[in-house]
């Protein structure tokens, strides 16, 4: 049961615990910069060995969501230098998790209302966006068609990539995480259902889905180094329209494979629970030793499941969402046995201090005397 709790190092970085704080989107940042909320949001949960931020957009191409943060703006930068002073005088080590959303995003949010982008033309079925109504007021509505990138732009995302992790640095992260999860941009290349594309990034050969997220990554290590790069990935996992597709396991084995060469912090998978429906434990096993480095694992952990996995060999670091939400003293809560509260949903996205930054820390009943 203690493994959890020991001190690891992460790329030469030392962590004090294996637990993670798995990236949360808010939606607190009105103006896209975040504010000192936000920097007391996530120094109250710096008790976490490794805080992943939300996802920052490295574009205003790259948005999906109203009030997210960005990673592309001098004021962006001021505002998370402030939240990176805030963990690290709290003792806690923080990346910043770099996002282009791709193809689920809405034309009200993009650079001259233009379309989203993505590996082909083709809308996210069901999958709604946060943007501006026809009115000009805030609302939920169907992501907007895509239009397919041509290959000739992908050296600029990359290059917003490259902008991003630089400025995170500039920031004072510690490093970044590549969002390459959850049926965004990156996944929407990977996915094999998805990309037909005829060119050198995309179609039924496995390495030409993985060119453009690979050729990111060797960016941004090229940019920062290595040790301060983490990725996210989510095989098996049917967010946002993701189709299940011939040959998969065996594209993410071989990601996993083109990543054990370059160095990288880490690889974080965010949804064990849809790799074990999917493709069992084997197949866990497989991709971690075809990666061979740093593996985090997230999803729907209790203070049980975590120490079974990270005992069990199965995972090195564990990373815990939705339970950082009301719990931002977790990692005691853990250590001690002491019970965990439970976060309102209504207030996970959008609004201010309610249901961000003003749950409390367990304070336990005074012993009888
Ligand atoms: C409110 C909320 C926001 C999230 N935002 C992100 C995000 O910005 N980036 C990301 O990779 N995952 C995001 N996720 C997924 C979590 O990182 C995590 O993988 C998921 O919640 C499963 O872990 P849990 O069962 O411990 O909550 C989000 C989840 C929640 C509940």
């Amino acid at each position: 049961m203690n493994l959890p709790f020991e001190p690891c190092d992460l790329g030469g970085l030392a962590l004090r615990n294996r637990i993670v704080m798995a990236p949360m989107t808010r939606s607190r940042a009105t103006t896209t910069v975040p504010d000192a909320l936000t920097a007391t949001y996530y120094a109250q949960r710096a008790g976490a060995g490794l805080i992943v931020t939300e996802g920052a957009q490295v574009s205003e191409q790259g948005r999906g969501y109203l009030f997210t943060p960005g990673m592309h703006t001098k004021a962006q930068v001021a505002g998370w230098k402030a939240v990176t002073d805030a963990v690290h005088a709290a003792g806690g080590a923080v990346f910043a998790q770099l996002w282009h959303v791709g193809r689920l995003s809405h034309c009200s949010l993009q650079p001259g209302e233009r379309a989203p982008v993505s590996a082909v033309a083709k809308a996210a079925a069901g999958v709604q966006a946060y943007g501006y109504r026809e009115d000009g007021t805030p609302g939920q509505m169907p992501a907007s068609t895509p239009r397919a990138l041509a290959a000739g732009e992908l050296p600029g995302i990359t290059g917003d990539f490259v902008a991003a992790a630089r400025n995170a640095i500039e920031a004072g992260f510690d490093g970044v995480e590549i969002h390459g999860a959850n049926g965004y941009l990156f996944e929407q290349f990977i996915n094999g259902g998805l990309n037909t594309r005829d060119d050198a990034y995309g179609g039924s050969d496995i390495g030409n889905r993985l060119r453009f997220v690979i050729e990111t990554v060797d960016a941004v290590v090229a940019a920062i180094g290595g040790d301060r790069v983490g990725i996210r990935l989510s095989p098996f996992n049917r967010v946002f329209d993701m189709p299940a597709f011939e040959g998969e396991a065996e594209t993410w084995l071989a990601l996993a494979r083109e990543l054990s060469t370059r160095g990288l912090a880490y690889v974080h998978l965010s949804n064990r629970a849809a790799i074990m429906a999917s493709a069992g434990e084997d197949f866990l096993r497989a991709f971690r030793e075809a990666w061979g480095g740093t593996l985090i694992l997230a999803g729907n952990y209790t203070r049980e499941s975590a120490a079974a996995d990270l005992e069990g060999g199965l995972a090195d670091l564990v990373a815990f969402g939705r339970p950082f939400i009301a719990n931002p003293d977790l990692v005691e809560r853990l250590r001690n046995g002491w019970p965990l509260a439970e976060g309102d949903t209504a207030t996970f996205y959008g609004g201010g201090a309610v249901g961000y930054t003003d749950y409390p820390a367990y304070r336990r009943e005074p012993e009888p005397a």
